[in-house]
């Protein structure tokens, strides 16, 4: 087929806009609770400062921060604030990246690079868990790098004994996540951060999805296993202020323990036309708009405002794993106990339910889960988006047990992708 050729002639903004709100009519209904993940709603007064932010600055460029010295000084604000949130020490120092997977891909990069200078490995490898998220080996793909995956435990946190027989000479970097995308449980960060210092690797701690819920977790007085800068041997860290740090897409940092551990993840290049070029980032030009959008839903929120929208979300989080935990049939994989769960099927039941024609079910009534396999399962990362639906939620879950109980959904396809 050929490829459809741009209209020739221009279109009115009514137009073009009311286009685009047609094509949205099948996107899953975020604004009503319905996806666990993907967008994370922090509220009406999160959404307007946002926006407003986002207005001002959609045409501005952090390519070059001396032409825009305003996006400088937020990016340093969003980094000092997040570092402090993980007890970094006065010399920690990071930067702002795209998202999740842009801070990890700088991150294996720093790691690769500070070994290659400093102990001379040319053949650079890394060891992580079977629970790590995709980004690693994609990182490792790009960078060509052979990554050791090492099976986790029955509780689905990493194996660090099991992990240490991977480590050697050539190790540049070892990995915990806080938590762990599939089960939504948090490694033994100090054993990994043990292990990366017996060969002087770096140690990074993928907190994309935690590192806006374990601090004010903590301030709530819960349980949280230790994970950041407080673990001695930790190198760097991911977070990311786009998921439950409530700013729109395009927004996450990474920090390191000191300045020179991050200069490894900058590209310097002074032997072209152009002039001295230096780059922290995978991009070259960059929107100034996520980076605005975040430090105006930061500022906004503040510590407390955090608090609060973990506070609601933890319980929400409890409140599903209670009920999946109550209906014959159904377990929640491991023991997460933060805004993470994986619904599967108990196997110990007599009548286990297949949990992809629950989610079948359940995508009928509107709500989205990803898809998860091995085993074959339903992801929910929980936010202030399902807060007020969890009633709701709560009673088509039940429904669709009872509906699906006995019947096993064709399609076992997962769908964390995009191919098209
Ligand atoms: C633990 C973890 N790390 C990294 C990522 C990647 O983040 P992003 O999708 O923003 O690239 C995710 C995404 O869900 C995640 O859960």
């Amino acid at each position: 087929m050929a490829p459809t050729p741009l209209s020739r002639s221009a279109r009115s903004a009514d137009d073009v806009i009311a286009e685009l709100a047609a094509l949205r009519t099948d996107d899953v209904k975020w604004s009503e609770g319905r996806a666990f993940g993907m967008v994370y709603d922090g509220g009406p007064a999160v959404h307007e400062v946002a926006e407003r932010a986002a207005a001002m600055y959609l045409h501005e460029n952090a390519l070059n921060t001396k032409a825009f010295p305003s996006l400088a000084r937020l990016q340093s604000d969003v980094v000092s604030w997040t570092a402090s949130l993980m007890h970094g020490p006065d010399s920690a120092a990071g930067f702002m990246t795209s998202g999740g997977t842009e801070s990890i891909q700088v991150a294996v990069l720093a790691a690769r690079e500070r070994a290659r200078v400093e102990r001379g490995v040319t053949e650079p490898e890394m060891v992580i868990s079977d629970t790590t998220h995709a980004a690693f080996h994609k990182s490792a793909h790009m960078y060509g790098m052979t990554v050791h995956k090492v099976a986790c435990r029955s509780d689905y946190t990493a194996d660090v004994a099991a992990m240490a027989r991977h480590v050697n000479e050539n190790t540049v970097l070892v990995v915990g996540s806080a938590p762990q995308y599939p089960q939504g449980v948090v490694d033994p960060i100090p054993e990994i951060a043990e292990l990366a210092a017996t060969v002087d690797a770096n140690c990074h701690v993928d907190a994309c999805m935690g590192g806006f819920v374990l601090p004010f977790a903590e301030m709530l007085g819960r349980n949280v296993e230790p994970w950041d800068f407080r673990v001695e041997g930790v190198h760097s860290i991911s977070a990311d202020v786009h998921k439950l740090g409530y700013a729109p897409k395009g927004a996450s940092v990474i920090v390191y323990r000191n300045r020179e551990l991050r200069a490894h993840q900058t590209f310097v290049f002074s032997d072209w036309l152009g002039g001295f070029y230096a780059s922290p980032n995978l991009q070259g030009t960059r929107s100034g708009l996520p980076m605005a959008a975040a430090w105006a839903v930061m500022s906004t929120l503040g510590i407390e405002g955090y608090v609060e929208l973990t506070r609601r979300t933890l319980e929400t989080a409890d409140a599903i794993r209670a009920a999946v935990r109550s209906i014959d049939g159904l377990t929640v994989l491991g023991d997460p106990r933060f805004h993470l769960l994986t619904i599967a099927s108990d196997t110990a039941s007599t009548t286990p339910i297949d949990a992809f024609a629950l989610g079948d079910a359940l995508l009928t009534r509107g709500w989205f889960h990803d898809r998860q396999s091995p085993p074959d399962t339903l992801h929910a990362t929980v936010s202030n988006s399902n807060v007020d639906h969890l009633e709701h939620y709560l009673a088509d879950l039940h429904t669709c047990a009872d509906e699906v109980r006995g019947t096993h959904a064709a399609d076992r396809s997962t769908n964390y992708a995009t191919l098209e």
